[in-house]
């Protein structure tokens, strides 16, 4: 039994989604994680995932082991207690602790394929809660918004504990994602910023206040067809990060990058301190900007439409 599931770039609102502001993002359908689950001949649970060097079987991993504890869940939900041979295998090209969602995206396509092989297929509406469950073992306090766009697999205007809300785009536009090649723990600036909110309460919540400001406007921009507005708003959302403390000399210099090459607007993306960062470009001047970011020191650029 296969199943997939896509990237993810969030475009406005990182960490101050968290304190329950706003925030847009779209799944990347470039990269993907691709889980197929199969009848095994040996005895056990067996997981194959190169890309992380894991082939183990499931029994000599720790519980809180973040694909351990999917298939665990899943078990226990549907009250397996004879628990079938099986090989599972995972591939992913979407890169680990970059800020693209590689986790969710485990999550999200390992719970699509063993739930079916378990003759228990699962609703979106169903993975969604399960696959949070997972995040919150690994994330410690997170806003939900990779789970819910990488489980939808379509654009999302985020609101913490609110129904997911999608948004359409009036008119199409090209981003282009630059990976600073710098894997960096979501987990630990998601801390960090807390304990600035702490110290200083009402400096980080007007900061917020003016980022839900940005996903409001961006989100009217997109779905009125002015794309070509978001440029500025992205700028300003990323001199708020700055503020936060959660960009980093890479991140900057890709965006400074971008933003020589003709970039209407540039960001990170995500946790931040690492990861990835994102420009918007016209469709002419897209491959230039990507090749401005591998001179900057890109590891690797992806450019993707949003429509
Ligand atoms: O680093 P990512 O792409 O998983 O995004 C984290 C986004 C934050 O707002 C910083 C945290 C969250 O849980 O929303």
């Amino acid at each position: 039994m296969k199943a997939s599931a896509p990237g993810k770039i969030i475009l406005f609102g990182e960490h101050a989604v968290v304190y329950s502001r706003p925030a847009l993002a779209v799944p990347v359908t470039q990269v993907h994680v691709d889980v197929e689950v199969l009848d095994s001949s040996r005895p056990g649970i067996w997981i194959h995932a190169p890309v992380i060097d894991l082939h183990a079987e499931l029994a000599s991993l720790p519980s809180d082991h973040p694909i351990a504890s999917v298939i665990l869940k899943l078990i226990q939900l549907f009250g397996i207690s004879q628990t079938p041979d099986l090989e599972i295998n995972i591939s992913s090209t979407i890169p680990v602790a970059s800020g693209l969602g590689s986790g969710a995206a485990v999550s999200v396509a390992l719970i699509r394929s063993l739930s079916s092989f378990l003759f228990h297929p699962l609703s979106d509406d169903e993975i969604n809660p399960l696959v949070y469950e997972i995040e919150k073992l690994h994330h410690g306090t997170p806003s939900g918004i990779d789970n819910t766009v990488i489980t939808y697999n379509m654009p999302v205007y985020f609101i913490k504990g609110q129904p997911v809300e999608t948004f359409k785009t009036g008119k199409p536009f090209t981003i282009v994602i630059g990976d600073t090649g710098i894997p960096a723990l979501t987990k630990e600036s998601v801390g960090d910023v807390r304990l600035l909110w702490l110290r200083n309460t009402t400096y980080f919540e007007n900061i917020f206040n003016e980022i839900a400001q940005i996903s409001l406007i961006a989100r009217r921009s997109i779905e009125s067809g002015k794309p070509e507005l978001l440029g500025e708003l992205m700028d300003q959302n990323h001199a708020l990060l700055q503020e936060m403390t959660v960009s980093s000399p890479e991140l900057d210099r890709l965006v400074t990058a971008a933003k020589n090459a003709g970039a209407l607007g540039a960001k990170l993306s995500g946790g931040g301190r690492g990861g990835n960062m994102f420009a918007l470009a016209e469709q002419a001047t897209a491959e230039s900007v990507a090749n401005a970011l591998i001179s900057a020191g890109a590891t690797r650029t992806i450019i993707t439409e949003i429509s």
